[in-house]
């Protein structure tokens, strides 16, 4: 049995990621960590993962920001494998995963869907072969997101710029200023409505012909599956190490 501690385990997220571990029927989840503490039945929730000392393999993590130092430290001290889907980490909290991820394995993706990550690898390709076009990048997601551009849309646009041959700027309003776009612009824009679980479309637009790569996901299992994927990558993994969907899924195209 795969031994999953759910962190951020009452949120929309980590009930899924817990009903997904109960139908896979060789994971068992050990404990769960919210700050809402509510009761859920077949494991313990804790307010905090320094509350926890029993045993796990691995630990999925879809809470907020505010969560990562003590997980971090739970992660390292205990040498227990973190897969950290919560988006919306400063730099400084980027640096802080780097730097525990010497001393054990950590897989960090602002998106786990397996579609979104074929995405990223189709939408280099596009950068580099469409000369000239400008690339824009606008993604949908319910009213209850706190964090904007999403890291997703952020994702798209490195990978945009891994296919370019420029160092483009992140354009996110352009009210403030009147010019014209530059060329060397990725323009990133976000809209927050209903309970869109998460749109991303990516427009190159050229002179007279424009192409558009878009991914929709309909339901928040795609993001829990892929952390369940990643979370028995994990477990298996060799050593301390920053991984990604690039290492689970190889190079898909
Ligand atoms: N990487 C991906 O594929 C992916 C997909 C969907 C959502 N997300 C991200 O996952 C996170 C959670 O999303 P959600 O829609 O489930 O949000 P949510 O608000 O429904 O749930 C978050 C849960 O975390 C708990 N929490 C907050 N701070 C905490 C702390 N310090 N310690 C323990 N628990 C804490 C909250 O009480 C809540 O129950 C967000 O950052 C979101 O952007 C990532």
């Amino acid at each position: 049995m795969l031994k999953v501690l759910i962190s951020g385990c009452n949120g929309h997220m980590g009930r899924v990621v817990a009903q997904i571990c109960r139908e896979a029927g060789d994971v068992e989840i050990t404990a769960g960590f919210d700050l809402l503490g509510a009761e859920n039945g077949d494991f313990p929730v804790l307010s905090s993962p320094a509350a926890f000392f029993g045993e796990a393999d691995v630990l999925i993590d879809f809470s907020s920001p505010a969560a990562l130092p003590a997980l971090l430290e739970f992660g390292v001290r205990r040498r227990v494998p973190l897969v950290l889907a919560t988006t919306g980490y400063s730099a400084e909290q980027a640096a802080a995963v780097e730097s525990a991820a010497e001393r054990v394995p950590i897989f960090r993706s602002g998106n786990m869907s397996l579609g979104i990550n074929v995405l990223m690898a189709l939408v280099t390709k596009a950068a580099a072969a469409l000369e000239g076009f400008d690339v824009e990048i606008v993604e949908r997601h319910h009213n209850r997101k706190v964090d904007a551009p999403s890291g997703t849309a952020l994702m798209l646009a490195q990978a945009a710029a891994e296919g370019l041959p420029y160092v483009p700027d992140y354009v996110y309003e352009r009210e403030s200023v009147r010019k014209p776009r530059d060329k060397r612009e990725i323009g990133i824009s976000s809209i927050r409505g209903g309970n869109i679980v998460g749109d991303h479309e990516v427009l190159f637009a050229g002179r007279d012909e424009t192409i558009e790569l878009r991914h929709s996901a309909m339901s928040r299992e795609v993001f829990a599956s892929g952390a369940l994927r990643a979370a028995r990558f994990l477990a298996a993994a060799p050593g301390p190490g920053l991984y990604s969907m690039k290492d689970l899924v190889g190079q898909i195209i």
